[in-house]
């Protein structure tokens, strides 16, 4: 248990209803969209939770750096010379000047533009203009150089930093994600890399919303993407709740997968990868549960709390034309009550070849890209929800979101008792399990309880 802050203590009583409504499967409708709930996640979750900030792929080299964000705070993930990464607070210490002004590139020092100290890509403060006529003496280099992420690991190439110096391990605090994270890609030598930088694009959306479909929505599918049935990118969307299998985890991760195997046909297995591609794979590292999982269950959509999520699908990138699955893994950056960035990475495989890679990539774009044809359904429906939090009226009508599909459902929603994986498994995607998981999660960590396996009650 960590101390309550100020913000918190103002979002408290929303907190209190939203208690009081989740015990009855329902949402309250002003999280997403208000001040003093937004300032608290901010310094509840983001600065406590294990972000998502950069993969090693984007920075390969000495000296690479990207600039990237941890809820509100720019950050700087850089390659050193020793090949150590490095998170750094994009704000310099002398009167807080990002230091850094560009996406990504690489160089061994950030000079800050306003009155020119200078920082290696360490963090260490290396020099400041006229040091002896200013200063007398050098500055101590740690002692005043960027601020620092106190903790820092990786997974699979995926970057994560922590704002607490205290708390989980990475390892502990993905849990089952991780488990879900090694099948997905680390199929093959080298893993995946990113086909490129980041799309990045602005919603009038709150991050939770998007969280919350990734974690399993399949509900949504073959109405707000009905369009791609009836230009035939897509087929049976009917069924996607049917054949979908629920993988819930610790500390409010989730992922939905597809029984393939059983509705397209008994070979499709791997996610319907081409045989040229599932000759590089190497299944010898997977334990019982994660072979049956690739081979006949295998994640189509998930997220890891707080705020990564990751897609992967098999589909052509017009209608009739040559099949490819893609992967992305997208990020939805807190900008502000009911405002976000989405941040979408194309993913391939390291093995393939350019024609494999740009194909997978242009099928990407085409489903999940900022036009694709899946992306722009989901992130038109995702405005909803902060505007009607914005509205007085709702909030005097006491607005609940519904999330009691599963409770007179004929349909068996209960957790699988065969399932040897981590978390727990459940062979429908009816129900709205995934996304209370995610919401009991959220409201464990707002107030202040983030160690390791938290889970809200059922
Ligand atoms: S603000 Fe950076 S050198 Fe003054
Ligand atoms: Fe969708």
């Amino acid at each position: 248990m960590t101390a309550i802050s100020p913000e918190t203590a103002d979002a408290a009583a929303i907190l209190d209803r939203v208690e009081a409504s989740l015990k009855n499967d329902l949402v309250p409708v002003e999280i997403f969209n208000d001040e003093a709930v937004f300032r608290a996640e901010i310094e509840q979750i983001f600065t406590k939770c294990w972000v998502f900030v950069a993969h090693e792929s984007e920075i390969p080299k000495a000296g690479d750096f990207v600039q990237r964000r941890i809820g509100l705070d720019p950050v700087i993930v850089t390659r050193d010379g020793k090949g150590g990464i490095n998170v750094l607070s994009n704000y310099c210490r002398h009167r807080g000047t990002q230091v850094c002004q560009t996406d990504a590139g690489n160089s061994r020092f950030f000079k800050c533009p306003y009155h020119g100290w200078t920082y290696s890509n360490n963090g260490d403060l290396v020099g400041t203009p006229h040091m002896h006529d200013a200063y007398g003496e050098r500055l101590d280099p740690k002692a005043w150089g960027l601020i620092r992420a106190p903790r820092v690991a990786t997974r699979q190439g995926f970057v994560f930093a922590s704002l607490d110096p205290d708390g989980p391990s990475l390892d502990e605090y993905l849990g089952g994600a991780g488990w879900m994270l090694d099948l997905i890609v680390g199929l093959a030598p080298g893993g995946m890399r990113v086909a490129g930088p980041p799309e990045r694009y602005r919603l009038h959306a709150d991050w939770k919303t998007a969280a919350e479909n990734f974690t399993g929505d399949g509900y949504h599918v073959d109405t707000l993407h009905w369009s791609t049935e009836e230009v035939a990118v897509s087929q049976g969307l009917q069924m996607t709740c049917e054949i979908a299998r629920i993988y819930e985890f610790e500390n409010g991760h989730a992922f939905a997968g597809h029984a393939w195997t059983k509705a397209v046909h008994p070979g499709y297995v791997l996610w319907g990868y081409a045989p040229e591609i599932t000759q590089h794979f190497n299944l010898s590292g997977l334990d019982e549960a994660q072979l049956h999982v690739v081979n006949h269950e295998p994640p189509t959509v998930g997220t890891i709390f707080p705020n990564l999520s990751f897609i992967r699908l098999n589909t052509p990138s017009v209608p009739g034309g040559p099949m490819s699955v893609i992967t992305s893994f997208r990020q939805w950056q807190p900008i502000g009550p009911g405002e976000i960035e989405l941040w979408n990475w194309q993913f391939v495989w390291d093995f393939m070849s350019e024609d494999e890679a740009r194909d997978s990539y242009v099928n990407g774009q085409f489903t999940f890209g900022s036009a694709g044809i899946f992306e722009q359904d989901d992130t038109v429906a995702w405005e909803g929800a902060p505007r009607a939090a914005q509205s007085p009226w709702m909030r005097k009508a006491g607005m609940e979101f519904h999330f009691q599909q599963g409770n007179n459902s004929q349909v068996d929603q209960s957790h699988d008792p065969s399932w040897t994986g981590p978390g727990r498994k459940r062979n429908t995607g009816y129900g709205e399990h995934a996304q209370l998981h995610f919401y009991r999660h959220w409201l464990n960590v707002m107030r202040g309880n983030t160690g390791a396996g938290t889970e809200g009650a059922e």
